[in-house]
């Protein structure tokens, strides 16, 4: 299979930023993606159905000319986020769901949450409307770990959660292990699992083996070859509730290329090439609609789009940066697989 068309797909986790970075990236996404979650972590964090409201309006001011690109919005859950906003929300028509960062957890979720138990009331009131928590799934206490971070979190947090609410639905987000990988397409029919391109191509010696890569540095972080097969796995078996999910997260190049550097990989302007890439190596391509197209606007009761979008096995050059100026400078973004190749090309959309 040499080239493959398939409905528009969606990214179901984006982070977009604001300012000049939104205006740098957004482009990327909306080129390829019809729609997508957009993540409300920025600072300070998008916590009310108002604030939200003005961020969507940013994101569309910022957008190409023509585009027809559409921001999901998502709430940033606290302890103090009420079933009233929740209710607010859900009857907006452009927040989809709302987003569980563990303080601490990662890039700008020290306003996030410290107990779970403490939104149970919260997460009734989601539940109830049908309101979707997508999960940052970490566990932070500082003595753990952080390559087992996220099992303990499915352990600790998570499964008592989904026990604790039933009709909750909810998104394991950028799973990374062969536990969370194991746990997403399993039985569970209100749970779901998006997954990266890093994830699904790198382990941690791509991170850390032979010098250290900041570019590829991002939370949850990469784990064991054993994990990513186990994720590949996953992503490429045409389970229903499996997603994309790119998790691009852009961070200007000084703040990765540091002593003490962000985490995150900007993926958007390839994200769909590498997918790709990950889905024919293991000889799955015959999965890529389901995944890419089909399987997020179900889980979340959209439609799939009415309009096409065609990959072809090219060959192309990822650029070594993307952003005007100065390579080291505030605008200069250092994009995942920056100066190397990527095996398939995006070449319509209609
Ligand atoms: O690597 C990450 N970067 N993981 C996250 O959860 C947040 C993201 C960001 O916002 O940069
Ligand atoms: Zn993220």
């Amino acid at each position: 299979m040499d080239e493959l068309t398939i409905p528009r797909p969606d990214d179901w986790h984006l982070h977009l930023r604001d300012g000049p970075l939104l205006q740098a990236v957004v482009g990327y996404s909306a080129a390829h993606f019809g729609r997508a979650i957009i993540m409300p972590n920025l600072r300070p964090p998008v916590t009310t159905v108002e604030q939200a409201a003005a961020y969507r309006e940013r994101i569309l001011a910022a957008l190409p000319p023509g585009s027809d690109f559409t921001p999901l919005m998502t709430l940033y859950l606290t302890a103090q986020t009420t079933p009233q906003e929740i209710e607010q929300a859900a009857a907006s028509g452009f927040v989809q769901a709302v987003k569980l960062y563990p303080a601490g957890a990662t890039t700008h979720s020290e306003a996030g949450v410290h107990d779970l138990r403490a939104c149970d009331e919260t997460l009734a009131a989601m539940a109830e409307l049908g309101l979707p928590l997508l999960v940052h799934g970490e566990e932070n206490a500082a003595e753990l770990d952080i390559f087992e971070r996220e099992q303990v979190f499915i352990e600790r947090t998570l499964l008592p959660a989904m026990a604790r609410h039933r009709r909750l639905k909810v998104v394991l987000e950028h799973v990374t292990s062969a536990e969370g990988a194991r746990l997403v397409t399993g039985n569970e029919a209100n749970l779901a699992g998006t997954f990266t391109p890093q994830h699904l191509l790198y382990n941690r010696n791509a991170l850390l083996s032979g010098g250290l890569r900041p570019h590829l540095y991002c939370m949850p972080i990469l784990k064991r070859e054993a994990d990513r097969v186990a994720l590949l796995e996953a992503a490429t078996s045409g389970h229903p509730r499996v997603f994309l999910g790119t998790d691009s997260a852009p961070h200007p190049r000084g703040a990765k290329e540091s002593a003490c550097g962000c985490a995150g990989c900007f993926s958007a302007p390839w994200a769909l090439a590498l997918y790709a890439e990950a889905f024919d190596s293991v000889g799955a391509l015959g999965h890529f609609e389901a995944f890419a197209s089909r399987n997020g606007p179900e889980f979340y009761g959209l439609p799939v789009s009415g309009q096409t979008l065609t990959l072809r096995r090219q060959v192309e050059s990822v650029p070594e940066f993307y952003g005007a100026g100065d390579e080291s400078g505030d605008a200069c973004i250092v994009p995942l697989r920056a100066g190397g190749e990527v095996a398939w090309s995006v070449v319509t959309r209609q």
